[in-house]
């Protein structure tokens, strides 16, 4: 087998699903391609023999049925469970529905705080805020005006994300991943795509032994709902009450931590995805800190030329760049992954960060395993 892949999307995320891919003895040629040319992949010829998904739209917008309907085979949840995703409503109704974990829902006039208000539509990570008294709900409340939207119980401890892969009606794990969802590690700063990420993250035997748990829960909750498609969920969990709690699904790959993943992975991803092998680990820890642009995530800066210094041992995976006449230019909020594996990959990737070339350049130095 030698195929001709596209990947779905242009981020970070997306160019280490590429590099990985092209990695493999599996893999012929792989291209990203930007989400709003879907439409165009349907009726192009030659048509690709593989199209792995990353990012969510295109998955929600209902491509991947297209795709296959079309007889192109994919890597990505169908429309129908994409809602896991795309409604938080739906999500919260399959978890309680399956005897799985969750914050309890809190009537909308609630005055229990904290308390956490969910939009229940994409809002690309920022319909959800943590609410600590009525002027804070007001006002986030409009921000998505005429979107629905719930009231939570604040659940306080430990997050983990858990990367799953539905393969031919079995769920394959990935080892667990801590996120840096926010832009500092100030309490009340704002939540961002991600400002870093590794995996694996030391559990203890009682906190493996409930993920193990769950991981076959969801599985069985996925089979008796139907689930019939080749693709990633992401669980957003947190330890409180000694169990694991569900905060989120998503249905595909995180980024940042698919890079931090994708690092730490030793066997061929690629063969893992077409041939349902279990993922084996490098020794050490896969690290990704992200290079954002000053002002992000509200009105990042743009337009700073980069230079990033030649270290072999560093991955670097574009996100918001733009390339003109050979040199690189910031055009976004998350402009640069840069990743390693190693015991500790994150003194080397601060030391990375420090020597790339960028007048606006921001990352978290806190950051660390
Ligand atoms: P979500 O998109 O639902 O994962 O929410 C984004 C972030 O908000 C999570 O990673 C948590 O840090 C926080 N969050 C969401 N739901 C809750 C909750 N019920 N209690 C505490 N924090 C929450
Ligand atoms: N890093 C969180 C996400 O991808 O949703």
């Amino acid at each position: 087998m030698s195929l001709n892949i596209l990947v779905v999307g242009n981020g970070a995320r997306e160019q280490a699903i590429k590099n990985a891919c092209e990695k493999s003895p599996l893999c012929k040629s792989v291209k990203l391609i930007s989400e709003n040319t879907c439409q165009d992949i349907l009726t192009s010829c030659p048509k690709p023999d593989l199209v792995i998904f990353g990012s969510e739209q295109p998955i929600c917008d209902g491509f991947v049925d297209q795709f296959e309907h079309a007889g192109i085979k994919c890597i990505g949840v169908n429309k129908n469970f994409s809602r896991l995703e795309s409604s938080k409503l739906f999500a919260k109704k399959f978890i309680v529905n399956n005897g799985i974990k969750c914050a309890k829902l809190l009537p909308i006039e609630s005055n229990d705080f904290p308390q956490v208000l969910k939009f229940d539509g994409l809002c690309k990570g920022k319909g959800v805020k943590v609410l600590y008294n009525n002027d804070e709900k007001n006002a986030f409340a409009r921000k998505f005006t005429g979107m629905r939207y719930f009231i939570e119980e604040y659940l306080d401890g430990e997050e983990i994300s858990v990367m799953s892969y539905m393969y031919n009606g079995r769920l394959i794990n990935f080892r667990p991943a801590r996120d840096f969802k926010r832009l500092s590690a100030a309490k009340d700063a704002p939540n961002t795509g991600g400002m870093g990420a590794y995996s694996p993250v030391e559990l203890t035997q009682e906190q493996q032994k409930k993920l193990d748990i769950y991981l076959k829960l969801l599985e069985k909750a996925l089979l008796n709902a139907g689930a019939d498609f080749n693709g990633f969920i992401y669980s957003g969990l947190i330890w409180t009450r000694n169990d694991w709690y569900v905060l989120e699904y998503n249905v595909r790959l995180g980024d940042p931590e698919c890079q931090a993943i994708l690092t730490n992975l030793k066997n061929d991803f690629l063969d893992i995805l077409l041939n349902g092998t279990a993922p084996e680990y490098r020794d050490g820890v896969g690290g990704c800190l992200t290079i954002a642009s000053e002002g992000y995530p509200d009105e990042p800066v743009k337009g700073d030329e980069i230079t990033l210094p030649d270290e072999p041992d560093i991955d670097v995976y574009f996100a918001g760049i733009r390339v003109n006449d050979g040199k690189l230019y910031s055009n976004g909020g998350r402009v640069l992954s840069i990743c390693t594996n190693a015991e500790n990959p994150f003194p080397a990737l601060k030391n990375y960060a420090e020597k790339i070339q960028m007048q606006h350049k921001y990352y978290r130095k806190d950051i660390d395993i």
